[in-house]
């Protein structure tokens, strides 16, 4: 057997302008991951079996452009006949897949499944990989299903650390100077990145030199966010949050029920907050004193919100 996790994630700053060149910062969220084993079956063939996507099925039954068979493809790209003879049971394999990381809400789910699913297949196959190979993989069956990713969410997600992500750029994490809280609050609306990254392309589109000033702006938020964390000067960053979200605003890409959130956390003690990831729906974040982080979540669940993760983000 092999198995491997991978932890879901959150932009603290710089969403959608990072897709235009400007830094982002993302942090690893531990207590959601998705894990992925392979076992030896006694079944011919490759099977999967994801409960949380309710698919239990052969490979060879799925399109090959299905995330789950771009992976795997790039493992066995013969899958017939199968990978016989691995194990001592049988013929084929099962791919198990559970995720804690709710679907299309900002948490890096999709990116969170390949890098576990390509680190399992890897050690299955005893063939190993480095980080930046299994980066690059993994932001290879990004590209295939979003569109025009930058990058950030395989990339914090591969290496389980803090970023500070410009796309194209060699990897670079950052340091956390003291330890902080971060309550994120889900809106349990499901929403499409690449519908939200695609509106803001439009808008872009219509008015370049406007748009270029916006991004530039998320941009300086995301450098000086950075400073102050690495300083463990968190409880300045709340304000850059609140000023992040204005510009996410002006992009179109929040929603009544993200500012409902977003309100709430302030109005109960939260030092700032903003909506996280591609928007629309999908999860907010809020920067709290730890001692405040319980009233915060509860207010987030007044205001609506489905389920709430508190999380501390460790040097
Ligand atoms: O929705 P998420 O968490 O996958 O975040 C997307 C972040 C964007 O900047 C909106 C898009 C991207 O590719 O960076």
């Amino acid at each position: 057997m092999s198995s491997a996790s991978a932890p879901g994630k959150i932009i603290l700053f710089g969403e959608h302008a990072v897709v235009y060149g400007r830094p982002a910062l993302a942090v690893p969220v531990t207590q959601v991951h998705a894990n992925v084993e392979i076992l030896d079956s006694p079944k011919n063939g490759i099977w999967i079996d994801a409960p949380d996507i309710d698919l239990h099925a052969e490979l060879k039954s799925l399109p090959s452009d299905h995330p789950l068979a771009t992976v795997i493809h790039k493992f066995f790209p013969h899958p017939n006949p199968p990978p016989a003879g691995r194990g001592t049971t049988g013929e084929g394999i099962e791919i198990k897949i559970i995720s804690t990381i709710p679907v299309a809400s900002g948490l890096g789910s999709g990116a969170a499944v390949s890098v576990a699913l390509i680190r399992a297949l890897s050690s299955y196959l005893g063939q190993s990989m480095t980080n930046e190979q299994v980066n690059a993989l993994a932001y290879e069956i990004e590209k295939s299903h979003h569109g025009t990713p930058s990058g950030i969410d395989n990339t914090v997600i591969t290496y389980a650390k803090p970023v500070f992500f410009i796309k194209g750029h060699p990897i670079e994490t950052f340091k956390v100077g003291r330890p902080f809280t971060i309550v994120i609050g889900d809106t349990g609306i499901s929403a499409l990145t690449k519908e939200a990254v695609g509106d803001v392309r439009v808008l872009w589109d219509a008015d370049k030199a406007r748009w270029e000033k916006k991004f530039d702006e998320v941009g300086e938020i995301a450098k000086q966010a950075k400073e102050r964390i690495e300083n463990g000067e968190w409880e300045l960053i709340g304000d850059l949050m609140n000023q992040n979200h204005a510009l996410l605003q002006e992009m179109t890409v929040s929603s009544p029920e993200l500012d409902r959130l977003v309100n709430g956390a302030r109005k109960a003690g939260a030092l700032g907050a903003k909506l996280s990831g591609g928007g629309r729906g999908g999860n907010m974040i809020a920067m709290v004193e730890p001692e405040k982080a319980e009233a915060v979540s509860g207010s987030l669940k007044e205001a609506g919100a489905k389920n709430t993760i508190i999380t501390t983000i460790n040097p």
